[in-house]
């Protein structure tokens, strides 16, 4: 690390800043599954960044169309003018997305996408002339990144709790895990797909005419890759489909072949109104998110005279040329290099490596699906979140990047990963294990 490097003035998101401070990790380049740091150590990544670079590092083809499209077209405005990129982008991706949706919104984050979904489905039934179909339904232990929306339907409360009474009329589903009933469980667990009959006890409660939508990750990912039971959205669905609300999916982390195909909705056979996506999209490379929205969601606004804005919302940077261009580059890295399908190849590889760590110290639990596992550590006795915090630290001087959240290790490595690196991710965890009270 540079002596000259002032470290105080940035306020480091979701880190404990003095630590770090104290104890820098910074890095310097990246090439395919590995990162090298400032003082030239190589690290492994074993979560795709932070569950985005699906495609790896720094591809050279998704490298060449930013650095050919900021060079030609740097910017143009999203609202009254377009580009062709933009056309072509929302083209692509609503020609692979399941069923009827038809139609793209592109914003710049995960949490952008978020918030647009939950908008477009308030002011959907609005449009429709059922305005008064305002809550929405969200999920404990869901993420859905940090705007006021996100962090309302949300359900971890470290995000929640210090920024006051959020949005009103929300109400949560309970989550999926049961440590009593799914320890251990290989892909889907068994138990809990009646989980998702307390929506009709949530619409009993408020009446379903009040509800505009349900949203929901497929598995949910940050709080430690929470893998639903077979049926479970399903019935989330069929519930929805009885009660009038629309059901938005947010695969932000699940999408772009992280479950085994192009979508969770693929994986888990359930047809969303709504997708919300970011990270893979354009495999880490520029920030850009995106909602997918139902023909008939989308034409319920098209009313009105012609010249009217139909949606009274958008970004600056919305469908911005070089997020375009990255988002483009990476669909086609994905389609030529058969990344979806080495997805559904290499997921029983990392399902038989992770949960060999079975019977190894501190664990309480392996779960997986796709290519995305979480290893549950048993929280030290006073001091929750420490063995985690321990283990990342313990991984990355071994050369291995994981992620933590409370006390579980995700993992969700590039989809170009070999059998070889899931070893040396498996080894690695085992023999920080090994080494910590
Ligand atoms: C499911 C889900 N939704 C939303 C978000 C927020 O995305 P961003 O951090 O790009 O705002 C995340 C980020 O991890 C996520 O996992």
């Amino acid at each position: 690390m540079s002596s000259a490097l002032n470290l105080e003035p940035y306020w480091m998101p979701f880190t404990s800043n003095r630590f770090f401070k104290a104890n820098p990790l910074l890095m310097a380049s990246a090439k395919g599954m590995y990162f090298t740091t400032t003082d030239g150590k190589k690290i492994l990544d074993g979560i795709a960044g932070l569950w985005c670079c699906n495609a790896g590092h720094c591809h050279p083809k998704i490298v060449a169309a930013i650095q050919t499209q900021v060079a030609t077209l740097d910017y143009a405005t999203a609202f009254q003018l377009g580009h062709p990129g933009v056309f072509e982008l929302a083209d692509r991706l609503t020609q692979m997305a399941p069923g009827n949706l038809d139609h793209a919104f592109f914003v710049n984050s995960g949490s952008e996408a978020v918030d647009t979904a939950l908008k477009i489905a308030i002011a959907y039934h609005r449009v429709r002339g059922e305005g008064q179909r305002i809550r929405l339904i969200g999920r404990e232990r869901g993420y859905h990144g940090v705007g006021f929306g996100g962090i309302s339907v949300g359900g971890m409360s470290p995000n929640r709790k210090m920024y006051g009474a959020l949005l009103p009329g929300i109400d949560h589903l309970p989550h999926t895990h049961d440590l009593a009933h799914n320890a251990f469980s290989r892909g889907m667990p068994e138990w809990g797909a009646h989980l998702a009959d307390e929506l009709e006890n949530i619409v009993a409660l408020h009446d379903a005419s009040t509800i505009a939508a349900v949203i929901v990750e497929p598995v949910a990912g940050s709080a430690g890759v929470l893998v639903p039971a077979p049926k479970y959205l399903q019935r989330l669905r069929e519930i929805c489909d009885r009660h009038g609300i629309l059901l938005i999916f947010d695969e932000v982390i699940t999408a772009f072949g992280r479950t085994g195909s192009r979508f969770g909705a693929e994986t888990f056979g359930v047809q969303p109104d709504l997708i919300a996506l970011a990270k893979g999209l354009t495999s880490g490379a520029i920030p850009m998110g995106a909602v997918l929205v139902d023909k008939d969601i989308y034409s319920a606004f098209m009313t009105g005279p012609e010249h009217s804005v139909e949606f009274f919302h958008g970004y600056t940077y919305s469908g911005h040329p070089a997020a375009v261009a990255a988002g483009l580059a990476s669909l086609s890295v994905y389609e030529e290099e058969g990344l979806y399908q080495r997805a559904s190849e290499m997921a029983p590889v990392l399902e038989d490596a992770v949960h060999s760590l079975k019977g190894a110290p501190h664990v309480i639990d392996i779960r997986n699906i796709g290519m995305m596992a979480a290893i549950e550590l048993e929280p030290r006795p006073g001091e929750p979140t420490m063995r985690a915090t321990e283990m990342f630290r313990r991984c990355f001087e071994a050369g291995l990047l994981i992620r933590t959240t409370g006390d579980v290790l995700a993992l969700s490595p590039p989809l170009i990963i070999d059998a070889d690196q899931i070893g040396q991710i498996v080894d690695t965890i085992g023999k920080a294990l090994q080494s910590i009270k």
